[in-house]
Formats: C-alpha cells, sequence, structure tokens
C-alpha cells in the first residue's frame, strides 16, 4: 500500500512545551538537564519533582517529596477486590488502566487544583498495585502492600522479589524510570495532551496515554525485545536469526526510532547497567547477543537501538517477569504525562487538528432502490 503523504506527522510540530527537547542527533534534556546528567546524579524522584514542578528540588523539599510519595502507596480496599477479580491471562497494561481509570472514580480530581496530588497518589497507587495483582494472580499470594523502602524503584523490586535488594539493582531500575519519565511528544503523552486539551481530567488523560502506550510500536517494545532475545539460543546464531527476520520483513523490536535519527542516547545508559548486571548472571547470553544484534543491525541496515532494547535484559537480570516491563515504563511515564497535562492546562485551547480529504469527490445522493 502507497504510503500516506505526511503520515505520522513526522517532523511537523504539534504544539510547544517546556518540559523536554529531543534532538534527531541524539540529545534528550529534560527542562535543559542532559539526560547523562540526570540518570548519572538524580534520582527517580529528583527527576519526577524537576518534572513536575520545574526545578531540582533543594534537600530538605526532596526529603519531604520522598516521604509523601513513599506515605500513598498503599491501596483503596475496594482497589485490591478489583485486582483480585483482573484474571492472570489480562495483559498487564489492562491493569494499569484500570488501576488508574478506577482510582478516577473512588478519588477522582474535584478541581485542577488537585492535580498534583493525584500524580502523586497514582505514582504510589499503581506501583503497589500492579505487584499486587501479578503476585495474586500468577503466585498465589497477597503480599504486604509496605516496603521500608524510600525510592520507588527499592519499592517495587522489594514488593515483587520479597527480599532486601542490593544497591545495583536499586540504581539500575532507579535510572531506568528516569529514562522513562519523559520524551516530548511521543503518541502516548500526545493522547495525553489531546484529552487534557478537553479539560478532562488527570485519571482520564492518564488512562487514554496508557491506552497508547500499551502497543508494541510503543511502549511494548520492550517486551517484545525481550521474547524476541529468549529465542537466541547461542551467540553463533545470532546473525542468522536477523536475517531471518528481515528477509521476512519483519521490524525487529527495540529497534529504530521517530525522531532520532543516529542513536538514541538512552540506550547507551541502560545498556551499561545491562552489561553490569549481566557479568555474573546465568543467562549472560541474553546481553552478549543483544550486543552482537546491535552490531550487526548497525552495519547492515543502518539501525540503532532505542531505549527498549537494552532494558529487556537489563529488566530480566532484575528479576522483573517479561510481563511487568511496560506497566513500568507506564509507571515512570505517570511524571511525563502529568506534566503535560499540567502544561496543557495552563495554557489551552483545544486540540483539533484537520484532515487531507482524499476519499471521492462530491456526488448526489442515490436513492436506497436505485444502488
Ligand atoms: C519506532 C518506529 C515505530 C519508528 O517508525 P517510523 O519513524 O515510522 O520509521 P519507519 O517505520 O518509517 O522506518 C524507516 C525505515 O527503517 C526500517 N525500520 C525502522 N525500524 C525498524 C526495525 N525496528 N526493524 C526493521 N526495520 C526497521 C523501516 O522498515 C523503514 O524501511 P523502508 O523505508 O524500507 O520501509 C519503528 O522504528 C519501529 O517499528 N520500531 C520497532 C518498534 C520499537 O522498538 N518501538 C519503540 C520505539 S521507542
Amino acid at each position: 500500500m502507497k504510503k500516506l503523504q505526511g503520515a505520522g506527522l513526522r517532523g511537523q510540530s504539534a504544539g510547544q512545551t517546556s518540559l523536554s527537547t529531543v534532538e534527531q542527533e541524539g540529545s534528550l534534556r529534560y527542562l535543559g538537564y542532559s539526560i547523562e546528567d540526570l540518570a548519572k546524579n538524580a534520582s527517580f524522584e529528583e527527576v519526577a519533582y524537576l518534572l513536575l514542578i520545574g526545578q531540582l528540588p533543594k534537600k530538605q523539599e526532596l526529603e519531604e517529596f520522598e516521604k509523601e510519595l513513599a506515605s500513598l502507596r498503599v491501596m483503596p480496599n475496594s482497589l485490591i477486590t478489583v485486582l483480585e477479580s483482573i484474571p492472570a491471562e489480562a495483559h498487564p497494561m489492562e491493569v494499569v488502566r484500570t488501576i488508574i481509570s478506577y482510582m478516577g472514580v473512588i478519588e477522582s480530581e474535584k478541581s485542577f487544583d488537585e492535580q498534583l496530588d493525584v500524580t502523586k497518589r497514582l505514582l504510589g497507587v499503581t506501583t503497589t498495585a500492579i505487584v499486587y495483582w501479578y503476585k495474586y494472580t500468577h503466585e498465589g499470594v497477597r503480599i504486604e502492600q509496605t516496603s521500608n523502602e524510600l525510592s520507588v524503584a527499592a519499592h517495587f523490586l522489594k514488593l515483587l522479589r520479597q527480599q532486601e535488594i542490593n544497591d545495583l539493582h536499586k540504581k539500575t531500575l532507579d535510572v531506568s524510570l528516569t529514562l522513562y519519565a519523559e520524551h516530548e511528544f511521543n503518541a502516548s503523552t500526545f493522547t495525553g495532551r489531546v484529552c487534557a486539551s478537553t479539560l478532562s481530567d488527570l485519571h482520564s488523560c492518564l488512562t487514554a496515554a496508557v491506552g497508547s502506550l500499551r502497543g508494541p510500536l510503543h511502549g511494548g517494545a520492550n517486551e517484545e525485545a525481550m521474547k524476541m532475545l529468549e529465542e537466541i539460543n547461542s551467540l553463533e546464531n545470532v546473525k542468522e536469526f536477523i536475517d531471518h527476520k528481515l528477509d521476512n520483513k519483519e521490524k525487529i523490536m527495540g529497534f529504530g526510532h521517530a525522531v532520532y535519527s543516529v542513536k538514541d542516547p538512552r540506550s547507551d545508559i541502560i545498556k551499561e547497567y545491562s552489561a553490569k548486571l549481566s557479568e555474573d548472571h546465568k543467562d549472560k547470553l541474553l546481553h552478549d547477543a543483544a550486543v552482537i544484534m546491535e552490531a550487526y543491525l548497525k552495519e547492515k541496515k543502518g539501525l540503532f537501538p532505542n531505549t527498549d532494547f537494552f532494558h529487556a535484559p537489563a529488566y530480566h537480570y532484575l528479576g522483573i517477569p517479561t510481563k511487568l516491563f511496560t506497566p513500568l515504563f507506564a509507571i515512570a511515564r505517570i511524571i511525563g504525562w502529568s506534566a503535560h497535562t499540567y502544561e496543557q492546562r495552563d495554557n489551552n485551547r483545544i486540540i483539533r487538528p484537520s484532515a487531507d480529504y482524499i476519499g471521492p469527490e462530491d456526488r448526489d445522493w442515490v436513492d436506497i432502490e436505485s444502488r
């Protein structure tokens, strides 16, 4: 089929933002700070504060913010009932969508003045709820909802693994959440902003965004990359495996990007953590195969990995089930989606573009008997 002209609105500006810059050559900044600096020096909570409040927190502000976030993790009882009635076979992004949507029913946003409180609550509850659902439906256990861990990353891992988490594992997930927190006018954020432009409530904007993130061409790519890497059983087979996929015109999940044309700056950051974690892991092959794949696709098709690709081995080494990969992306992106909703609300005009009509010419009406 012929590609539609201007398909995907590629390269067109669809509005303004002060939250982040995504540059084709491979640069990403949140409010002017490079993703490299943020991943190295800031915690996810610090990044969340930056995106939601608009500036880096002072020490005491960060401590108060972290404590407040940690105090908002316990679920309302009726949400537990909802989660326990969702089958194990449900797609985990359907579960995330339900969690956020249901929170909008029982703790709805009464006025836009409550928007920051809603975001904090959703970050806390969604993190607990997705692990609770997973453990209940897949392992038959009702976990405690508290963890004594201050950071979102450590809380998630502790609930999931029910054991002490080492610093490298905490830091890896923390960095990952920073990398996933915000990315300008990507599909899910734009979806959320369109919803926000109708002056809808924050839960609706985030529920809409989750729906967009679910697709394999967006957030679902980390899961798909993992499934692909798991099919490889020997490093010798990697090139043949890729050739086969390319010959069949299949997309290689976790590669390519709609804006970046040379590299995705987030990839090297998470790749470094994947490499560290692989060192003493029994499934080291996953990372090594991923490295070969990266080099081969560069050489053969000029393709580069996006942030999702090395997230697959990294998350696997953290003991995170593949099903929970995209929900983690969503948890981090609650911050970006919320910040964009606030920005849209601050200077709103309903988003309503036009379309270029390519259908039939004007026609005369034909009665049903005469057709
Ligand atoms: C991200 C993505 C949707 C960007 O799409 P896009 O901007 O529309 O880019 P296109 O699909 O037009 O790609 C341009 C060319 O590169 C090829 N290409 C892009 N990504 C590819 C991939 N992952 N595997 C194989 N070929 C790919 C396309 O087939 C196309 O080739 P063609 O011109 O011969 O048709 C696309 O690269 C993709 O589907 N990647 C896999 C899914 C993924 O990892 N998504 C996460 C994004 S963060």
